[in-house]
């Protein structure tokens, strides 16, 4: 067997490591891969990102099949081009990746099909958007239509920064042409979670729960981020908040799909704000695997990823259960000196804390540069480990995060203590 995973993140590492795992994987090609993915058989490094040369590799090496990571390759069409090779790959097409390129498609859909999300408006037009936030007052989120790598919403507590928001990603300087247009939306109050499921067309099997954490530093304070942190499961996902959320907000927009002539096939990441009264609301639809959420998560699966993932492109999920360890994941982002402005790349990696079964170092912004490990990215590395409870894998996880050295390197100290708060 052997399969190709496409992307070089820590969400990618995780998934060639766990694909690594599966009874008779004799490669998992990462393309491009990092500095973790390159190191150890039967994973290894691709230089190569261009589809048609994925698609002339995955059929020279007669890949089994290939699995997306990122949004960006999603986008741009990579599932319908290996498809109309003839290639199996795990992903949605162009058409259904648009519930993660364009935040106006998403909002539009949710209003079509009556899935729980916050009110908004979308505006191109500086002015109007202006008017609508003295209208609504704050706080308000500001948000651009297009793929901005997690740094195109806003949360604007007052309206001078929900209008100075709208100035710079209409006026092009904050996230360039993906801020030519704007949604604005209510702020809704609650506890985020991630919820992820894998579709294969007509059939949905929901993975564990999860939490990522977004702002920067401690506290939830700084700038939002790609992720600086996450852990599995969480717990505002109860059974009853687990259910509503299978029955409100995934089945309707799979069905709404498919009513639209979508048929969607792969992950479907539902960024999700429970309120206080346990009702679910949509903030954010991915097609992807969330990063660094699939670090916990995958650590979590006691099932072999190769059947699922084999099954889900055959339209077979329905036949397969996915089990999870009954223990807690939690992972802490280690990230490059001034991420996530301009990130400091080439900074030797000194030292890493040793791979156990149940504490793995998932690499991100790494590269192998001769013996040398560098950074390579704002994201370096997802230190995530398993415990019995979730305060004994945070204790884990940032034990062996006290083990890793490079210069510049920063992390958030509270990795799950919204999550620990309620315990
Ligand atoms: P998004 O990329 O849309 O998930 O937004 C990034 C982050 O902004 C989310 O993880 C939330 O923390 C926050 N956010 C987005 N939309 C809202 C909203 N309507 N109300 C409150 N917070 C929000
Ligand atoms: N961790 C958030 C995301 O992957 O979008």
């Amino acid at each position: 067997m052997k399969t190709l995973v496409i992307g070089s993140g820590g969400r990618e590492h995780a998934l060639a490591w766990k694909l690594a795992q599966s009874p008779g994987m004799r490669r998992v090609y990462v393309a491009p891969g990092n500095g973790g993915t390159g190191r150890d058989r039967p994973m290894q490094n691709i230089p190569l990102s261009g589809h048609e040369e994925l698609i002339a590799f995955a059929k020279a090496e007669r890949v089994d099949f290939t699995v997306v990571g990122p949004e960006a390759p999603l986008a741009a069409g990579i599932v319908d081009a290996f498809r109309a090779a003839g290639l199996r790959i795990f992903g949605p097409t162009r058409a259904a990746a648009q519930l993660e390129s364009s935040k106006d498609f998403a909002k539009a859909f949710m209003a079509r099909h009556g899935i729980p999300t916050a009110a908004y408006r979308t505006f191109e037009d500086a002015h109007a958007a202006h008017d609508y936030v003295r209208e609504r007052g704050a706080p308000i989120v500001i948000k651009a239509d297009g793929l901005a790598a997690g740094k195109g919403v806003v949360v604007a507590q007052t309206p001078e920064d929900a209008h100075a928001a709208i100035d710079a990603m209409l006026g092009g300087d904050m996230v360039g042409a993906a801020g030519a247009r704007v949604v604005i939306e209510d702020f809704l109050p609650g506890e985020e979670a991630s919820f992820i499921v894998l579709c294969d067309g007509s059939h949905v099997a929901a993975l564990a729960s999860s939490q990522d954490h977004k702002r920067l530093l401690d506290g939830d304070e700084g700038p939002n981020t790609g992720g600086m942190g996450a852990y599995s499961p969480a717990p505002v996902v109860t059974p009853g908040v687990h259910a509503r959320v299978m029955r409100e907000i995934i089945d309707p927009t799979i069905a709404g799909l498919a009513a639209e002539g979508i048929r969607y096939t792969g992950f479907l990441y539902a960024g999700l704000m429970i309120g206080a009264d346990g009702q679910p609301r949509v903030l954010e639809f991915n097609c992807r695997l969330g990063d660094p959420e699939t670090q916990p998560i995958l650590m979590r699966m006691k099932s072999d990823l190769t059947e699922v993932l084999d099954a889900a492109i055959d339209g077979r999920l329905d036949q397969i259960e996915i089990t999870w360890d009954r223990r807690a994941a939690l992972g802490v982002v280690v990230a490059a000196q001034d991420y996530p402005d301009r990130p400091r790349r080439g900074d030797a990696i000194e030292a890493l804390p040793t791979n156990t079964d149940d504490c793995m170092v998932f690499h991100a912004g790494t590269q192998q540069v001769g013996d040398r490990l560098v950074t390579s990215g704002g994201r370096v590395l997802c230190v995530t480990a398993m415990g019995e409870t979730l305060r004994l894998a945070r204790r884990q996880a940032y034990e062996a995060v006290s083990e890793v050295r490079f210069a510049g390197m920063q992390y958030r100290s509270d990795i799950g203590n919204r999550a620990l708060r309620d315990y």
